[in-house]
């Protein structure tokens, strides 16, 4: 069941993004864990938009349901956001979705976080939740950004340093800088795998430390490239991705193809284009179907092939809890012509 929220107040955290904080409903609370996303729902020109945000807030610390949200270039919904929605608005939501989230049961001693731009918003909302409540964990934030002035959160980062002195170790990387030695904590140049190898502290033991991980693909590769290098192995490597990474080899066999869809029992006819997912083809079909993440991960575009050949491409993690004729249309390409989806 969806809610509805009213943006109790907005703060401008750079040029290009703001966060929205949200009050809790008065009667059904929404409960969510450090980490996990919120997905809004917007009509714009006609159109239903749907996107999810991670909370850049954490339960127990922040007051209000927090989420920031960064301009992305011709981006429908992130221009929207930053230009139109104001204080007294209501917004429809989802309930929170995601398992980027900090492991309970874990012995871990030291945390990394390693996030560029708008990746800090899940990174942060974990941190205040480790500084709070885990004593005896020490938190690693490598957060690569271009300047001061593009920094989201430079202010709440000086502030937790200042409330957890001991506990919490900041560097900054910025590509757009000259740094002298009077600064050891901000660095320049991007987080790459030599930088990260020299972050990477091999006293400490491997399987005490994890590493959660949100910013583009090539930062993910260099820290995991880093921690095989150092420790000669990959343990508790945490990641998550705004955007779905497609591989055009994994689309050699994928053709243009007209497919079937039966939604809440009416049939549509559509042509899917190659490179476009059936979601994406749906979508711009106007045929509203269920969705969320758009990256494989949260399950709401689920349906299942009844006749034909399709295959899912971008998957960040392996799905093992999905049936064989159970298929995610956001990351779903047709391999034959008579394929027919139902949802
Ligand atoms: C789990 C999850 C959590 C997220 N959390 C946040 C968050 O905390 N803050 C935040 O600002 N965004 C976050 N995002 C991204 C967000 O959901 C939207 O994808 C983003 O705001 C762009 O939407 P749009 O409607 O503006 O762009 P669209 O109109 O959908 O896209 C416009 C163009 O921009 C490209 N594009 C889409 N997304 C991105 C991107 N992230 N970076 C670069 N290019 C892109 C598209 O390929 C397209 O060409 C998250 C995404 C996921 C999956
Ligand atoms: S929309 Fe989340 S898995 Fe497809």
């Amino acid at each position: 069941m969806n809610y509805t929220l009213k943006v109790a107040e907005i703060r401008k955290e750079t040029a290009d993004t703001v966060t929205l904080c949200f009050k809790q409903p008065g009667l059904k609370k929404i409960k969510y864990l450090a980490g996990q996303y919120l997905t809004l729902i917007f009509r714009i020109n006609g159109r239903r938009y749907i996107r999810p945000y991670s909370f850049s807030s954490c339960p127990g610390f922040d007051a209000f349901l927090e989420i920031t949200v960064k301009r992305v270039k011709n981006g429908i919904v992130s221009n929207h956001i930053n230009d139109m929605v104001s204080v007294g608005d209501s917004i429809e939501v989802m309930p929170p979705m995601g398992d980027f989230i900090f492991e309970e049961e874990s012995l871990f001693t030291d945390v990394y976080f390693w996030g560029v731009g708008s990746g800090i918003t899940p990174l942060i909302s974990i941190m205040k939740y480790i500084l709070s409540t885990k004593p005896n964990i020490r938190v690693h934030l490598n957060y690569g950004n271009k300047n001061h002035e593009t920094t989201i959160f430079k202010d709440q980062i000086q502030q937790l340093i200042a409330q957890y002195p001991v506990h919490l170790l900041v560097r900054h990387f910025h590509t757009k800088l000259f740094v002298d030695e009077s600064h050891p904590h901000l660095i320049q140049g991007r987080i790459d795998q030599d930088k990260a190898l020299q972050i990477l502290d091999d006293k400490l033991d491997p399987k005490t430390c994890a590493h959660y991980i949100c910013g583009p693909a090539g930062l993910k590769e260099s820290v995991k490239k880093a921690i095989v290098v150092k420790y000669g192995f990959l343990a508790n490597v945490f990641s998550e991705d705004f955007e779905l990474i497609k591989d055009p080899k994994d689309f050699e066999d994928v053709h243009t193809q007209n497919i079937l869809i039966n939604f809440e029992g009416i049939e549509h006819r559509l042509e899917i284009s190659k490179g476009k997912s059936i979601l994406e083809a749906a979508l711009n079909a106007d045929i509203e179907l269920p969705y969320s993440c758009q990256t494989g991960n949260c399950s709401t575009c689920k349906g299942k092939l009844t006749v034909g050949q399709a295959k899912m491409i971008g998957l960040s993690k392996e799905r093992d809890d999905l049936a064989a004729d159970e298929f995610l249309l956001c990351c779903t390409h047709p391999l034959t012509e008579n394929v027919q989806i139902s949802i």
